[in-house]
């Protein structure tokens, strides 16, 4: 798969982790920073040193977990890529889920103003949305991904097998940015993952490929004709308002990014049968499909519904102050919306 005027090459299959050529071939430069995590790290980590032995490489392993991707790691992967005298024509590996990626992506963009950044995603949550794009950034305790930059890789490669180690949880939360792509865009694909998901709970390897080559389609494709999110690419936030909110209102220590994408979707798809805009048959199929994923439908309880709104306003998205938030028509067709009444997504939110 190719990405955009920018093109880039999207690889996914299994075992691409086990061809050292090919992963040796990403990096063009004399210098390669692999940045991973700890618990990516004991699986992974010696094949991509393997394949890169030929290279100044250097290695950079953080503390897994949302509440690392700071400022303060940030600083480390910089700290990182000065000890390894990188120079221009280096490449920053980034080994691991979408908090890697971010992290390291954004490292990327920084270094001398920008070097190569290569994917090499490990979760299914990566593989179909983080990895592809050119999204990157830090979180700060005011907000997630304030602080980041547009900055598309030179290559994703995405080995299906890595994610045999990928515990329940985290293929579940992946699960819902994978359904995210039907409810947006894809009627039939939405269709197929009700047909499928015992499959792909039981990581059948067809039906999971089969499913991350579909979700990245989608997104390259609303990539390739939104890089910058004027417009289009504003709909891949579907649920993401709302979830953003549930997240840091928890601390970065809650839900997981992609539950609380799930549980925002469901609230966004509510939101938009109260106002009219679309049939509450579509939002039971919704969450319907995201249960039997074994995710997370409703908000946490304890958490206060003006407190959520306070942080859906500081959302990136919203425009003068105003929320802005994607809803929806009904499955398959998303859309932007900007004059939603704050006491309608109150109510939402109060339940
Ligand atoms: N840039 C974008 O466009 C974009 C899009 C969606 C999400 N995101 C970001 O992605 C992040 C979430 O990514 P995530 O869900 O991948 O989380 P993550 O990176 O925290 O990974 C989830 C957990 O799984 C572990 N892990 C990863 N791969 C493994 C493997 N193969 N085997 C065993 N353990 C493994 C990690 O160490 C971590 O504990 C959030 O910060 C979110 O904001 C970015």
């Amino acid at each position: 798969m190719e990405l955009g005027q920018r093109r880039y090459p999207i690889h996914i299959g299994r075992g691409l982790l086990d061809a050292p050529e090919s992963l040796a071939a990403l990096v063009t430069g004399r210098h390669a920073l692999v940045v991973t995590d700890s618990n990516v790290a004991p699986h992974y980590l010696a094949r991509v040193q393997q394949a890169l032995a030929g290279k100044t490489t250097g290695t950079l392993v953080l503390p897994a977990g949302e509440q690392e991707k700071t400022l303060a790691r940030f600083g480390e992967v910089m700290a990182a890529l000065a000890a390894l005298g990188a120079s221009r024509d280096a490449t920053v590996v980034a080994l691991g889920g979408g908090v890697v990626g971010d992290l390291a992506g954004f490292a990327a963009a920084c270094w001398m103003r920008g070097v190569r950044l290569v994917q090499l995603p490990t979760t299914l949550l990566a593989m179909v949305d983080s990895s592809v794009g050119g999204k990157t950034a830090v979180d700060l305790v005011q907000g997630k991904n304030l602080v980041g930059a547009f900055h598309q890789p030179a290559a994703v490669l995405a080995d299906v097998a890595t994610l045999d180690t990928l515990p329940a949880r985290e293929l579940r939360a992946g699960l819902a940015e994978v359904v995210k792509y039907g409810a947006i865009a894809d009627e039939a694909f939405f269709g197929w993952l009700e047909d499928h998901a015992e499959a792909l709970l039981a990581r059948d390897p067809d039906a999971l490929a089969h499913a991350i080559f579909t979700s990245c389609a989608h997104k390259a494709g609303i990539v390739a004709r939104d890089e910058t999110e004027q417009g289009e690419r504003m709909l891949l936030n579907f649920g993401h308002t709302f979830g953003h909110a549930v997240e840091t209102e928890q601390g970065y220590g809650g839900l997981l990014h992609g539950e609380a994408v799930a549980v925002g979707m469901v609230l966004a798809a509510r939101l938009s049968a109260d106002l009219g805009r679309a049939p509450w048959s579509d939002t039971a199929r919704l969450a319907a499909l995201l249960e039997r994923f074994g995710l997370p439908v409703a908000l946490p309880a304890g958490l206060s519904g003006e407190s959520l709104l306070g942080r859906m306003k500081l959302d990136k998205k919203g425009v003068s102050g105003r929320i802005r938030l994607i809803l929806w028509a009904g499955l398959g067709q998303a859309e932007i919306v900007t004059d939603v009444p704050e006491d309608d997504i109150l109510a939402i939110l109060e339940g």
